[in-house]
């Protein structure tokens, strides 16, 4: 065992998750002991910029959420804090006997509780990954997924096509591998999704029969498909990609729109409301992201945003939208603009999620080493996300699997290593971007 300090480095990331875990708590204390920020911030920095070098570095990491907590107990015993040196003292043997708790709870490589799922937590929002159901057998794919996320896609098991192939046959057993798994593992789960393009929607729909008719089977998909789920699963992606602004109405061309009309999208989420009224019903898209950057990006921006809002204003049961945020290192949205997109949507009292984020770096397109491959990809993760977790009502932050092991972008493109994890299951450079972003930092 080193010096307490260089323990305290080795488990620089479970002290920074503590401190967030009790800043978040603390906020609320110090509102109910009358402290303004402004006065907060004051004694803050007087703690912080008091020390020497080393208590200074000490409290940066594991104390300045625990010189709130000590200035809290002092006001909540009514005194009158004055001294920033008398808080110091107190601070120092508070974030002592934490940190030293903190380091004995930690395994001897490991850090027990440096997890996106813990560093998520402490900005109250979900971390998620698309989940394929095939994988979970492996011991790797399921212990990773276990560990660092809180928060599944079905990433193909719930689609139509797959879930219910024919009129009489429905197969549930890959979706119900991955709820289960969730709900052992203490996971919420998001279902992808109901409605998506022709090419997603298996024949017999698509065959030809009256609006009634057609209307029945719909009603009768949803009603099994969401009722079979209800009080198991947390949020469902109602309508995927019904977007298309190459079309007069910029929507998709479909069957749903072509039998049923534009009412189709909130016949859908009036639908999923009747079979399951406590799950959380979301529009998905692509390419909504980055209102600002190019003219094809905001025409989507803007004709998604109006969908929405018309959703909205005829009481439609939406209750936030998913950015998909598959990304091209070499092409990418600015944060400021995702930003922007993500706060209008809030506005209009939804929950906005980023739902398929994935980040392409392939050698062909991309110029650099691999290293500054890697890096450029751990800055796009980090500052969008970054960008995003400040924002009111950003509830979730979901990658399109998390491993390089397994992505859609290989079979799609080629080769390529888009995700958080190397194909061994190692966290590469954009794991610990998004876990910076996640900290706040
Ligand atoms: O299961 C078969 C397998 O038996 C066969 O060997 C293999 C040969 O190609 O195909 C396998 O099925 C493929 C499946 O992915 C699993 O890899 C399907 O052909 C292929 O169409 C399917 O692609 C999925 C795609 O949606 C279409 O459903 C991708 O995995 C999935 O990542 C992708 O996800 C979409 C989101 O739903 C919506 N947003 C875009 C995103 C990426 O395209």
């Amino acid at each position: 065992m080193g010096s307490l300090r260089e323990r305290l480095i080795e488990c620089a990331f479970c002290a920074r998750l503590e401190v967030k875990r009790r800043r978040r708590g603390l906020h609320r204390r110090f509102k109910t002991a009358g402290f303004t920020s402004h006065r907060l911030g004051k004694i803050l920095r007087s703690v912080l910029e008091g020390g020497s070098m080393e208590r200074r570095r000490f409290l940066k990491y594991a104390g300045a959420a625990l010189a709130g907590a000590t200035i809290g107990v002092v006001a909540g015993r009514q005194a009158e804090v004055t001294s920033p040196s008398q808080i110091i003292t107190e601070t120092a043997t508070q974030s002592r006997t934490v940190t030293e708790t903190t380091i004995e709870e930690c395994t001897e490589s490991t850090c027990c509780s440096a997890t996106l799922r813990a560093a998520a937590e402490t900005r109250g929002i979900l971390v998620g990954a698309a989940t394929s159901s095939s994988f979970i057998g492996e011991a790797r794919y399921r212990n990773t997924l276990a560990r660092e996320f809180d928060f599944l896609t079905t990433e193909n098991e719930m689609k139509w096509r797959r879930i219910h192939p024919a009129p009489d046959q429905w197969d549930f057993e890959p979706a119900d591998t991955i709820v289960k798994f969730a709900s052992e593992h203490q996971m919420k789960v998001k279902c992808h999704n109901i409605l998506w393009k022709d090419e997603r929607t298996p024949d017999w729909v698509k065959a030809e029969r009256s609006r009634e008719e057609f209307l029945r089977i719909l009603e009768e998909h949803v009603q099994t498909l969401v009722g079979r789920y209800k009080g198991k699963v947390y949020a469902w992606d109602v309508v995927n990609e019904a977007v298309d602004t190459n079309e007069v109405n910029g929507l998709r061309r479909n069957v749903f729109l072509e039998k049923l009309g534009e009412g189709y999208i909130a016949e859908a989420f009036r639908l999923a409301h009747e079979a399951d009224p406590d799950a959380l019903l979301l529009y998905n898209d692509y390419e909504l992201e980055s209102a600002d950057s190019s003219p094809y990006r905001k025409a989507r921006s803007d004709r998604i945003y109006k969908l929405a809002k018309k959703l909205v204003d005829d009481g439609a049961p939406i209750h936030g939208v998913g950015l998909q945020m598959h990304l091209d290192a070499w092409n990418c949205p600015g944060p400021v603009d995702v930003a922007v997109d993500v706060r209008r949507l809030a506005r209009l009292g939804l929950k906005v999620n980023i739902s398929e984020m994935d980040v392409r770096i392939t050698e062909k397109e991309l110029a650099g080493t691999l290293t500054e491959r890697l890096e450029r990809q751990r800055r796009i993760y980090h500052d969008i996300i970054a960008a995003c977790v400040k924002e009111q009502g950003f509830m979730a932050v979901t990658f399109w699997g998390f491993t390089d092991a397994h992505s859609w972008i290989d079979e799609e493109f080629g080769a390529d290593d888009p995700l958080l994890f190397d194909e061994n299951y190692q966290p590469k450079p954009a794991y610990w971007g998004v876990m910076d972003a996640l900290l706040g930092e």
